[in-house]
């Protein structure tokens, strides 16, 4: 069922585990991921960058698909579908479009700007239903356009943020989206601790969850992350799958050029890679 992020992350923070969000681009990966959380029994929320919101033709096209695959793959667990790193515009439009869960990132704004907007869409996002995160210092790397220098959050301008409402925070904490370089000095546990301090249980976020080692996940959740953003490590999985698949020359052999067939290998590689998030995250079961 379609709900907010609001009731699965504090259930998360109460119970010591993370709901994992995956970054949807097509029909392919949306089917891969909540039949993988149905199977789980895991809730989950779909990501949808804005990027790839027009890829898909526009948040109402992913909005509509999102909601009639809940009921025509009958769906139980819950399922929030959420704008991810949303502009002030993009907001408006996901709200509009039946999204039931937004991001604003205001992290490129000064603090001062970003207050004002967030505290904007905090009352119009819960007048609607929906929940809201916002974005303290910022994520490092690039996604979909969205570029972060990686500053570490400042712990009293996440109180600011978390002061106004929000369901959950993002706060930079030395992730990066993307491939993680091997010079990555790893997250700045320090920040996150004094982050917890000054927000106390209000539900913490860490983008860029591709490829962070599982020790320093585990420690994340211990210090109150909540959520984990997983995009790149779909992808990657997807694309490799798909290259064995036409490398070996199956496209080649019967009707393996039929996209059901072309697509099905790096669709069960998303699913693998999403089953073994939920592991890691300890969100099994837990819907
Ligand atoms: O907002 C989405 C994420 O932070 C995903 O990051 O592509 O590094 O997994 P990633
Ligand atoms: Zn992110």
């Amino acid at each position: 069922m379609l709900v907010s992020a609001t009731e699965m992350l504090k259930k998360a923070v109460e119970g010591h585990y993370a709901v994992g969000q995956f970054n949807i681009n097509n029909l392919e990966w949306t089917k891969a991921i909540l039949a993988t959380a149905q199977e789980l029994n895991s809730p989950v929320i779909l990501g949808v960058s804005e990027g790839a919101g027009k890829y898909m033709t526009g948040f109402k096209t992913v909005s509509a698909m999102v909601k009639a695959m809940i009921e025509e793959m009958n769906i139980t667990v819950p399922v929030a579908l959420h704008l991810d790193h949303g502009t002030y515009d993009g907001c408006y439009k996901c709200i509009k479009a039946g999204f039931s869960s937004i991001m604003f990132d205001g992290s490129h704004y000064a603090i001062e700007e970003n207050i004002e907007k967030t505290k904007e869409l905090v009352k119009v996002a819960h007048a609607m239903g929906l929940s809201i995160e916002a974005e303290v210092g910022s994520i490092g790397g690039e996604e979909d356009g969205v570029i972060g220098m990686g500053e570490c959050a400042d712990p009293n301008e996440c109180k600011m943020i978390a002061d106004l409402g929000v369901d959950f925070l993002a706060a930079g904490i030395g992730n990066i989206h993307g491939k993680y370089p091997a010079n990555w000095k790893g997250l700045s546990f320090e920040t996150l601790a004094a982050v917890k301090e000054k927000v106390g249980d209000l539900p913490l976020v860490l983008h860029g969850g591709t490829g962070i080692p599982a020790d320093m996940i585990k420690k994340a959740i211990d210090l109150g992350v909540a959520k984990i953003n997983v995009n790149t490590e779909c992808q990657l999985s997807f694309a490799d799958a798909t290259r064995k698949y036409v490398e070996a020359g199956k496209d080649l052999e019967g009707k393996g050029f039929d996209p059901r067939k072309l697509l099905a290998p790096g669709a069960e590689a998303i699913k693998a890679t999403v089953k073994e998030k939920m592991e890691l995250f300890g969100s099994v079961g837990k819907a």
